[in-house]
């Protein structure tokens, strides 16, 4: 038997224009590039890189051992003292709360503080609102991305949420959503 090759999994961006009415919302743009990606968040202030894979890392690594795979890449986040905690979270399909905790985020909010996550394995949707556009950041395994305080945002884990992540944290007990009342994000499309 002839088994085909997995497609890797691609980083996928989307803008597009905020308008109220227009459902569904036509992309400006659609792109799988990553230096377009790259160039086109950098310049609305997002950060965003892809960090080289860890093959040593197994798809079910305990969170220290993700840390300790990722120390170099960590140390270099940290060197400017901004995101003093770190720590590595994982969701399955089988997650008992996961409903509960993909609708958390599913509303558009903000925090008071970066939202910085790093996809050790797995995916999910990062939606930024971000003056007149709404981007959609379909982050992939070996994503790196930053979203700057009070950026207006929403995330979608999907109905079977699977991902690993590293998170970094300017003050923990700061990280708090606030709502902002706006029902924007059920206009654009969620994680497929
Ligand atoms: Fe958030």
């Amino acid at each position: 038997m002839v088994v085909a090759p997995c497609s890797p999994p691609v980083t996928h961006l989307q803008i597009f224009p905020v308008e109220a009415g227009h459902h569904p919302p036509l992309p400006l743009l659609s792109s799988d590039d990553p230096a377009l990606i790259a160039s086109e968040l950098a310049a609305r202030g997002i950060g965003y890189e892809r960090w080289p894979a860890r093959a040593e890392l197994a798809p079910a690594a305990a969170p220290e051992q993700i840390l300790a795979a990722y120390a170099a890449e960590i140390a270099r986040v940290q060197a400017s003292g901004t995101y003093p905690t770190v720590d590595a979270i994982r969701l399955t399909p089988d997650h008992p709360d996961r409903a509960a905790l993909r609708q958390k985020f599913l509303a558009e909010h903000t925090h008071s503080e970066d939202e910085v996550r790093f996809f050790v394995e797995g995916r999910g949707l990062f939606c930024l609102h971000i003056g007149a556009e709404v981007l959609q950041v379909l982050c992939e395994t070996d994503d790196f991305l930053r979203v700057p305080a009070g950026t207006r945002h929403w995330f979608d884990m999907g109905s079977a949420p699977h991902f690993s992540a590293i998170r970094f944290f300017d003050n923990p007990e700061g990280w708090v959503a606030q709502f902002t009342g706006d029902a924007i994000a059920e206009r654009y499309p969620l994680l497929a």
